[in-house]
């Protein structure tokens, strides 16, 4: 066996896995990379691509957003379809001029590993056999590559494994809470060259279920429908899908729609999780491994990196300045963000998803809910902030200051009025 020693040891290589290395080795922190995938694999998963300005500002801070600014696509607004008419949600107009950029993961994921190979860092990719130990005391990593036997010792163990990883999984169930809905429907999503049908993405609500219009550039279209998720993309042949796409849309963008052979075609399960604490000892889960979200409002990615930035913070004080608040501050800096983006997507699930359970009752009641929010401007603004992305760091005495100006527009009101 070899025996190997490095600061921090990542398991997963996804981007949340990929990001952190990427920051630790921009502070001069050693660490090494443990995937049970290939390289090209971990390259090639098509996954969302709706970057929040954290995510943004973290891949800037990293060194790998040179692609980013050259490909992205700064996004104003979206749209929201409803019987048989778009609504325009101005994101930077009621954001005070935030935005949200169209990359995709699959092209993140790919400019940090490019990164991750110039600068030369160690990754054990196609690693079998992957097991944590002792990571309330003296953390070590044990793996096998190629037949050959490996033992990582390290200060600390960053579980970024995804959802079905190793590391939650060796937490003993009474450590930890976990927290979960699982949808009756899936996702069936079709990516083809062709161009987007509209400037703006399309989120559809239809009485034959929902729909989403999205893009990765000018000429590549991502476009997805809510299927049972008893379906298989077997019973799904392209004229199928682009078929029931339009039945879905309304008639300009029915018009406007161009179609074309799919390059990628998957479903994928919705399901709300939440892992709670996400610190055990010298242990930190980050990004699928602590959380899921249904993709409705594109939050997977965006919370993947926001909770790199707290580790990420809290492992460079800890080496830098031997202080343990990061670190301790860890779990709680990302649960108050995560059950926000979580209570979101959730949210906007409901709104625009058929349910088969859901009553005639349940169903206007979602309808007049729907038509508040596209009709009143605190309703739209709460969906763009949402959106965009919440604060990183909530600093509530922004907030005290914001009610109190409107306090005082409000007894300016009254008194001009009286
Ligand atoms: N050992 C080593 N690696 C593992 C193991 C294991 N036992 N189990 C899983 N992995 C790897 C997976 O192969 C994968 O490459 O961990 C990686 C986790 O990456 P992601 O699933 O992409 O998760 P994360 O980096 O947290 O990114 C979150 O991905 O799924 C989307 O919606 C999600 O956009 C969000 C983002
Ligand atoms: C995507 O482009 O894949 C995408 C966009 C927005 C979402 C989900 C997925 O809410």
């Amino acid at each position: 066996m070899d025996i190997l020693d490095t600061q921090v040891a990542i398991i997963g290589s996804g981007p949340a896995g990929l990001l952190l290395g990427q920051l630790l080795y921009k502070a001069g922190i050693e660490h090494i990379i443990i995937e049970r995938q290939s390289a090209e694999y971990v390259a090639s998963r098509i996954r969302a691509g709706i970057l929040e300005q954290i995510t943004v500002d973290l891949l800037h801070k990293a060194g790998v957003a040179d692609n980013l600014d050259k490909y992205g696509l700064p996004h104003d607004g979206v749209e929201i379809l409803t019987n048989n008419q778009r609504h325009r949600i101005d994101l930077s107009q009621l954001t005070g001029g935030k935005q949200v950029v169209v990359y995709g993961q699959t092209e993140v994921t790919k400019d940090l590993m490019e990164a991750r190979q110039q600068a030369n860092l160690r990754s054990f990719y196609q690693a079998e056999d992957v097991q944590i130990h002792d990571y309330e005391s003296s953390p070590y990593v044990t793996l096998v590559q190629n037949g050959h036997s490996y033992r990582i010792n390290c200060q600390f163990i960053a579980g970024c494994d995804g959802f079905h990883g190793v590391c939650r999984a060796s937490i003993p169930e009474d450590k930890m809470q976990t927290f979960e809905k699982v949808y009756p429907f899936g996702w069936l999503g079709v990516l083809a060259d062709v161009p987007p049908v509209a400037p703006e993405l399309i989120y559809v609500q239809s009485e034959r279920g929902f729909a989403l219009c999205s893009m990765r550039s000018n000429t590549r279209s991502r476009y997805y429908l809510q299927v049972p998720i008893t379906d298989t993309v077997e019973q799904w042949s392209d004229e199928a899908f682009w078929e029931e796409l339009k039945n879905r849309l309304d008639d300009d963008s029915k018009a406007n729609l161009v179609t074309g052979p799919s390059i990628e075609k998957s479903i994928a399960p919705l399901r709300s999780f939440i892992t709670e604490p996400m610190r055990f000892g010298k242990l930190f889960l980050a990004g699928d491994a602590a959380h899921i979200v249904p993709p409705t409002g594109a939050k997977g990615l965006n919370l993947a990196t926001s909770d790199i930035g707290f580790l990420s913070d809290a492992l460079i004080e800890y080496f830098q300045n031997g202080s343990n608040e990061g670190i301790d501050q860890y779990s709680a800096r990302c649960l108050a963000r995560v059950w926000k983006a979580e209570r979101f997507s959730w949210w906007l699930t409901h709104l625009l998803h058929r349910f088969d359970t859901e009553t005639e009752f349940d169903h206007r009641m979602k309808q007049a809910e729907l038509n508040y929010v596209l009709e009143s401007v605190a309703g739209q603004t709460t969906l763009a902030e949402n959106y965009v992305g919440l604060p990183f760091k909530v600093d509530r005495s922004d907030l005290k200051s914001h009610v109190l100006a409107s306090d005082k527009t409000e007894s300016i009101h009254l008194t001009s009025s009286s």
